[in-house]
């Protein structure tokens, strides 16, 4: 699937990913930058929807990304989701969000979570708050949480 603006693109097309510019634009982050390439390649390949963000300007320049781990209908988990620091302040994010919940894996999700440490500005637009009963959420770590 893909959506067109000015001379951008976003596409779902998992083929058209640049690895190496994703784990590049991961390693930088609070998240990620303690995954292996391996791991991060791993956790690309068993999503369910990848997202990239091309500058069609630049040959096809791949300048964001996002990935979605769901089963299509009652869970989703939005991850990985970063916008090339020069590319930043000019709506690309909430493009790149916008066509996340628009996808017809995401649109119809009953739970659809992520998690943030700064960004909750951005996903606030598009719905996303604290949820109503968060004593009945748990999570199992394999390591302290971030
Ligand atoms: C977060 C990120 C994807 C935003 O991309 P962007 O193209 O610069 O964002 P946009 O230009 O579309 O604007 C983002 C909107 O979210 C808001 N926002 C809230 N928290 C934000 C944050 N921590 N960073 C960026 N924008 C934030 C901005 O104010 C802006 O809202 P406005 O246009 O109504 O003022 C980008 O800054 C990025 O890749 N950051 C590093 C990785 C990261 O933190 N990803 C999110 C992980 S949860």
């Amino acid at each position: 699937m893909k959506w067109n603006h000015e001379h951008y693109e976003i596409d779902t097309d998992p083929n058209r990913i640049d690895h190496d510019r994703v784990l590049a634009y991961l390693k930088t982050t609070y998240w990620a930058g303690d995954r292996s390439a391996a791991e991060i390649r791993t956790s690309w390949d068993n999503s369910k929807v990848l997202f990239g963000v091309y500058d069609t300007n630049a040959v096809n320049l791949q300048i964001g990304c996002a990935r979605v781990v769901t089963d299509t209908r009652t869970f989703g988990w939005l991850a990985d989701v970063y916008i090339d620091p020069e590319y930043r302040g000019r709506g690309l994010g909430k493009l790149l969000v916008k066509c996340v919940i628009e996808h017809p894996d995401c649109a119809e999700l009953r739970n659809f979570i992520l998690g943030t440490r700064d960004a909750h500005g951005l996903y606030e637009q598009f719905g996303w708050g604290t949820p109503a009963y968060p004593e009945r959420f748990m999570i199992r770590c394999s390591e302290p949480a971030a």
